[in-house]
């Protein structure tokens, strides 16, 4: 297990995450499956990002559809983060946490009915089509605001649904209406200060340079922009746990911005919207395995979660590392006698994890959609296995009660010597799930 283990985690210690022995406690406590969440993670990731290299000053605006729990929030608005909601009721939701509205930005594909309310709470409104701004104009005029735009083609995002860039997809203005957005705006003594480009999610690191080099050829037509903001879709392995640098992309940035700033004289300050690289590593989902199935080829191992939870690896074929933790501590045989028992058995070492939804419901898949087997020893029916990477787009997007599974707890892990386990979210209970069917 220990090998396993270590080909899993690059370049931090597994005990940020959790000391092997805290799983089970942790599974007795709070049961199974549940969300774990390490602040000293969080932390990590946090000071990098507000460390990235930039040119004159830099915001960084967590986008809080990755994960809108109240403690992820708080902790990042703790830190000096702002806040990026991608809807009405996520900007009800961050207000509703105590989150000062002027640090967050609304940038959505669904312009809220109560949007005069919201904007009289200065809060920052992000166009993302010619008819919202033509709406935000009319409810708001005189207003400051950001425009978002479509730079046309840049492959942006790791798989085609989170592409959000290029003409067969509809987020934010197409870049040709620049001008006409510009026309738009006068007419309603709009003054457009920000510029907002974001291309997708997971984007190679080729994608800065022409991200930033695309979003200053517009900022250089909108002269009353002072802030760039070059969306989120920083890139990040699910497969393992490893830290990400953003330090050779913020240098891009910089250097570009610099220029911008040599050519122009206008001093654009930076800001960055990342979801993914603040939370997909700080988080585990803790399962437990609940069966063995054979057929001719394969050994599955059922789990007691699945696609309500983690729809990833469904939606995007998203390639979510799994761990065994085997339960060696505490149990009444030597170590010795367990490798005994483990000699006599007839060991399968590859298996597929499968989740217990009742369709296709796999963990562990290959990004060609085929199933992706993993090596693990000697799991068996009772023991814990942790799935990597899911603070991200995991507990945000579920498939609520599908198959009518209660929604889990989550805790986190705090960064204290004793690493306490603080729930941050209580299970769903089965009344809570049926209570407003009438
Ligand atoms: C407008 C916008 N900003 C930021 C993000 C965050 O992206 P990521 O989680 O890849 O950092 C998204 C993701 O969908 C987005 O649509």
């Amino acid at each position: 297990m220990k090998k396993e283990q270590k080909a899993k985690i690059v370049g931090i210690n597994l005990n940020y995450l959790m000391a092997d022995k805290d799983f089970y406690r942790a599974r007795k406590k709070f049961g199974s499956p549940l969300f774990v969440y390490s602040e000293k993670m969080l932390e990590l990731n946090c000071e990098e990002a507000k460390n990235m290299p930039d040119a004159y000053g830099l915001t960084v605006r967590y986008a809080m559809k990755a994960n809108s729990n109240k403690t992820i929030l708080d902790y990042f608005d703790k830190k000096g983060l702002h806040i990026d909601s991608s809807s009405g009721l996520e900007v009800e939701r961050a207000l509703a946490y105590g989150i000062n509205p002027r640090k967050i930005q609304l940038s959505t594909q669904d312009l809220p009915n109560n949007l005069s309310e919201l904007l009289k709470k200065n809060i920052i409104i992000d166009a993302c089509s010619i008819n919202q701004l033509k709406k935000i104009g009319k409810l708001s005029p005189g207003r400051e605001i950001s425009i978002r735009i479509n730079p046309g083609n840049i492959e942006g995002g790791s798989h085609q649904n989170t592409n959000t860039a290029g003409e067969e997809s509809c987020f934010g203005l197409w870049h040709t209406q620049t001008k006409q957005a510009i026309s738009i705006a006068k007419e309603h003594e709009l003054k457009i200060t920000r510029l907002h480009i974001h291309v997708g999610s997971g984007n190679k690191k080729e994608v800065w340079k022409k991200v930033i080099k695309s979003a200053l050829k517009y900022v250089n037509i909108l002269p009353e922009v002072k802030t760039l903001n070059i969306g989120g879709g920083f890139k990040v392995r699910r497969d393992v746990i490893e830290l990400i640098s953003l330090k050779e992309i913020g240098e891009t940035i910089k250097k570009e911005l610099i220029k911008f700033h040599n050519t122009t004289g206008r001093k654009i300050h930076l800001e960055i919207e990342p979801g993914t690289f603040l939370v997909a590593n700080t988080c585990f989902l803790l399962t437990t395995i609940k069966d063995k199935v054979k057929t001719k080829n394969y050994e599955f191992l059922k789990i007691d979660t699945g696609m309500h939870d983690l729809t990833r690896p469904a939606l995007y074929q998203a390639e979510h590392g799994v761990m065994l933790i085997k339960k060696y501590e505490n149990q009444t045989l030597k170590m010795k006698d367990v490798f005994e028992q483990i000699q006599k058995k007839d060991l399968t070492s590859k298996y597929f994890v499968s989740g217990h939804c009742c369709e296709r419901d796999l963990i562990t898949i290959n990004k060609d959609n085929t199933i992706k087997e993993v090596e693990l020893e000697n799991p068996e029916i009772g023991d814990i296995i942790i799935i990597l990477g899911c603070g991200a787009y995991t507990s945000s997007m579920n498939l609520k009660n599908y198959n009518s599974y209660l929604e889990p707890a989550e805790i986190l892990i705090t960064k204290t010597k004793n690493r306490e386990f603080k729930l941050i979210k209580r299970k769903q209970t089965f009344k809570q799930m049926i209570q407003n069917e009438v």
